[in-house]
């Protein structure tokens, strides 16, 4: 595990030490939020595919297909167990694959149960402040782990840091949306089914409550576009509703011009 560690510890070491208010309470929730995956981290994968139906290897498939063909460099920012990263690796594209996520037991979970190490390199790291140099990646991966930073934009910031001018940003993510005929059904799923399922096979009833409460607190597909220009993305990006807007594929590009990470 010690490898896990490397740069990636300090880095999140670092992201953890507050410099002010909003700072103290985006630790918190990073430290709340790492907690909650270690909890729940052996029983990850099994609950991902119960809850979703299956969908998810569907929507991760669909990631991997709009990897350019060109890219070389691919880091998976919020890797968890690492089912996003090998589906696109099985695509046959990149070179180098790099998998982080700040939750240690996720990674060793991913290791037991997916050989992950033996597939990619993998670290411990806060996405909110990676351990690469600038411009090191031609695509960066994050399946349903935005929702998650203490601070969005922070993150956003540094993945456009790491990012190649011209390189991809490929998200998977649940956002808030008003979803019509299915909001209704959509919500009583989430607010009722998915915590009482979290009961029954997933240990812990409150990392299944976090899902909607989750949802419904974070951003619209489009605040979130404005978030990705603010943070140095092109406004060229694909949005694409997955199994009838449950969940979003969104593919931005880095611009040339570099943004200061703090
Ligand atoms: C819902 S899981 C998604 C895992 C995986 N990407 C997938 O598609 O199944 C969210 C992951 O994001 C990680 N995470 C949350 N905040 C993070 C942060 N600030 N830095 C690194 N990882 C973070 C959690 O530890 C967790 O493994």
């Amino acid at each position: 595990m010690a490898s896990f560690r490397r740069r990636g510890y300090h880095a999140q070491t670092m992201a953890l030490s507050p410099r002010n208010t909003t700072g103290q309470q985006a630790a918190v929730h990073d430290r709340q939020i790492r907690e909650m995956f270690s909890g729940i981290a052996g029983v990850y994968d099994r609950m991902n595919g119960l809850l979703s139906f299956g969908f998810d290897a569907g929507w991760r498939r669909a990631l991997a297909a709009q990897i350019d063909d060109q890219a070389q460099d691919l880091l998976d920012a919020c890797c968890g167990t690492g089912e996003l990263i090998l589906t696109a690796k099985r695509s046959g594209k990149g070179q180098r694959w790099v998998a982080s996520d700040f939750c240690e037991p996720m990674l060793r979970a991913g290791v037991a149960s997916n050989g992950l190490d033996r597939e990619v390199q993998i670290l411990a790291a806060d996405t909110q402040c990676l351990p690469f140099e600038d411009e090191s990646f031609d695509a960066v991966m994050v399946g349903f782990g935005l929702r998650n930073l203490g601070d969005l934009d922070k993150g956003l910031r540094e993945i456009s840091r790491v990012l190649r001018p011209g390189g991809q940003l490929l998200v998977l993510e649940f956002f808030h949306v008003e979803r019509g005929w299915m909001e209704a059904p959509i919500r009583f799923y989430l607010s009722q089914i998915v915590p009482l399922l979290g009961r029954l096979f997933g240990q812990s009833p409150d990392a299944y409550r976090y899902l909607p409460q989750s949802m419904g607190r974070f951003v619209s597909p489009r605040a979130f576009v404005e978030a990705l220009e603010r943070s140095g993305f092109g406004s060229q990006v694909l949005l694409r509703p997955q199994t009838a807007g449950i969940s979003h594929l969104v593919v931005a590009r880095r611009q040339s011009k570099v943004l200061s990470s703090n």
